[in-house]
């Protein structure tokens, strides 16, 4: 139960949704509040006014047991105990669904991230839409939605030409075979240091044999793509990440041609130095360049094929695309080409756009020799933790697996803490502190409370009229909130509002631990403090699985 949502529902009016509903930083006026500011121009009234109206028609029950109007603002006053119970009751009953809802219903939505490139290095680069895209799947389909992860793999291009003739040179089957993709991605680093022109049209006549279907070279390519997507699916796997299609750029060399037609017809495409483009100008963006002079196709015109395709397949609600904002131009003007074209979907279209990851040393770059490797970040992360958690707890059992979900959920909540398009420094000994604002101190709180719980003999039982004291409320009221942010994260696609919200939770938590006797408490105090605990276990182990991160039972 979310009372943002019971207070929307209360109010009843179609102009406030629970996402109005907020929580108010001095909690003297009122446990939630409505502004009314943003309904005076709809409604055509003054925000006091508007207040007041909603006031006195305002039927107060046992959860909701004031409401009074100030300034523009609606307050209300939660029934202390009344709402404990209920959140507490609801949590305990639902556990890993608390949180969880059908608002998405019969809608689905595609998520294309991730999208590695063939025999190319799966590097640091690729940490945020690969954790991005995975926790939005995640929320998505918590809340309901039918969800589609998409890998839209960088398959097509003359690289692969380039690939197939240092490998005929300089290649052997039995070493790629040892090295897989550091090996092919050697061969054609090797390739575009040393090639001469010669070499570079020997390369365009590979490709062009892949193109053409020609047994050796799709062989090869094949071979190729093979060894990439084994690499990295194991790095999903221990990343907890999932894909249902791995349509890539090249699935759709067949399916452009229509498109191609269909711009003509509707008079959009345009001769420029020979190529065919779409002109932007009227929308102040450079042309998008549909097909080249020599009559090859571009990313973008994969792009609007891969757009028509998904949307004739699935029929989606939305579709996402995680993606740097590096590349905000290119979504930009195929989202356009997509408007101009009549189809009014392109609205449905989103690119969910993020900043750079850099490492501490400045390292980032995929230039010559400066490529880190994300499975190295993940190496060097499960290490430092292995070696911290041995420090703080000699005695443990299973470190080993324990390392593992504590340096993955370090990686994948280093990149996700921040606001999405911020460019971030990922740092080691930050993401593994347990003191800061990390996956580590909200997994290390969540092994105090099942110890806590362990030692209880599980002998209690949720009091009724029970009313929390000011530290303890503190905690339910976070608690009840995680609905309502899951919620927000999915509107904003912006999973770092849940990771917000483990640490605040965590944070509530241990003030209630180390300020309230749990174990040694008696009758009420302790039936309750206990249900309140595993509430809370619940909750932020809810929150971190939905970044795809685990929780041990002891650290
Ligand atoms: N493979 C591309 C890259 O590494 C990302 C593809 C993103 N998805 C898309 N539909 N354009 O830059």
């Amino acid at each position: 139960m979310d009372y943002r949502v019971y207070i929307a529902n209360k109010l009843s009016s179609e102009h406030v949704t629970s996402g109005d509903i907020a929580l108010p930083p001095n909690t003297e006026m009122g446990d939630y509040a409505l502004p009314c500011f943003k309904l005076a121009k709809i409604l055509r009234k003054s925000p006091v006014q508007i207040a007041e109206d909603f006031k006195n028609s305002f039927e107060t029950d046992d959860v909701i047991s004031e409401v009074s109007a100030v300034n523009g603002y609606l307050n209300f006053k939660i029934n202390k105990s009344g709402f404990t119970q209920s959140v507490l009751k609801t949590v305990l009953k639902e556990v890993d669904r608390y949180g969880s809802a059908d608002d998405g219903a019969g809608k689905t939505v595609l998520i294309d991230y991730s999208s590695v490139n063939i025999a190319k290095p799966f590097h640091i680069g690729h940490l945020s839409t690969t954790v991005i895209g995975s926790a939005l799947y995640k929320i998505f389909k918590f809340l309901g939605y039918n969800v589609v992860g998409i890998n839209h793999l960088g398959d097509y291009g003359t690289q692969f030409g380039k690939l197939i003739s240092a490998y005929k040179r300089w290649g052997n089957r039995e070493e790629v075979e040892k090295g897989g993709i550091h090996a092919v991605n050697e061969l054609y680093v090797r390739f575009n240091e040393e090639a001469d022109d010669d070499m570079q049209a020997e390369a365009r006549e590979y490709f062009c044999h892949i193109e053409n279907g020609e047994k050796e070279a799709c062989e090869l390519f094949e071979w190729f793509k093979s060894l990439t997507l084994a690499y990295v699916n194991k790095i999903y796997d221990r990343l907890n990440v999932h894909f249902d299609s791995y349509a890539g750029e090249r699935f759709y060399t067949d399916k452009m041609q229509p498109v191609i037609d269909e711009l003509k017809e509707k008079n959009l495409l345009k001769q420029s130095e020979g190529a065919q483009i779409v002109d932007l100008e009227d929308y102040g963006m450079p042309p998008c360049l549909i097909l080249r002079s020599d009559g090859a196709s571009l990313y973008a015109t994969r792009d609007l094929a891969a757009a028509m395709y998904r949307k004739n397949t699935y029929d989606f609600y939305k579709c996402l695309y995680v993606v740097a904002y590096q590349q905000n131009l290119h979504f930009k003007q195929f989202f356009k080409v997509l408007e101009l074209m009549g189809k009014p979907w392109a609205k449905d279209l989103v690119h969910v756009a993020y900043g750079m990851v850099s490492l501490e040393d400045g390292a980032m770059s995929t230039r010559k020799g400066k490529v880190v490797w994300l499975e190295d970040v993940i190496k060097r992360c499960v290490e430092k933790a292995y070696t911290i958690i041995s420090e703080k707890n000699a005695e443990l059992e299973n470190k080993e697996q324990i390392a593992e979900t504590v340096g993955i959920g370090a990686v994948i909540f280093g990149a996700l803490y921040n606001n999405k398009i911020k460019d971030i420094t990922f740092s080691y000994d930050k993401v593994l502190s347990f003191e800061g604002e990390t996956s580590v101190y909200v997994q290390y709180t969540c092994a105090r409370a099942n110890s806590v719980l362990s030692k209880s003999g599980d002998n209690y039982v949720l009091p009724e009229n029970f009313i929390p004291d000011a530290t303890e409320y503190e905690v339910v009221k976070a608690i009840a909130s995680f609905g309502q942010t899951v919620r927000d994260a999915a509107e904003k696609y912006e999973p770092s509002l849940i990771a917000r919200y483990a640490v605040d939770l965590a944070q509530k938590f241990n003030k209630f631990y180390i300020e309230c006797k749990i174990l040694t408490a008696e009758g009420a105090a302790r039936d309750f403090r206990l249900c309140l605990t595993k509430a809370a276990h619940i909750a932020l182990k809810n929150s971190l699985s939905l970044l795809g991160i685990g929780v041990p039972e002891k650290m």
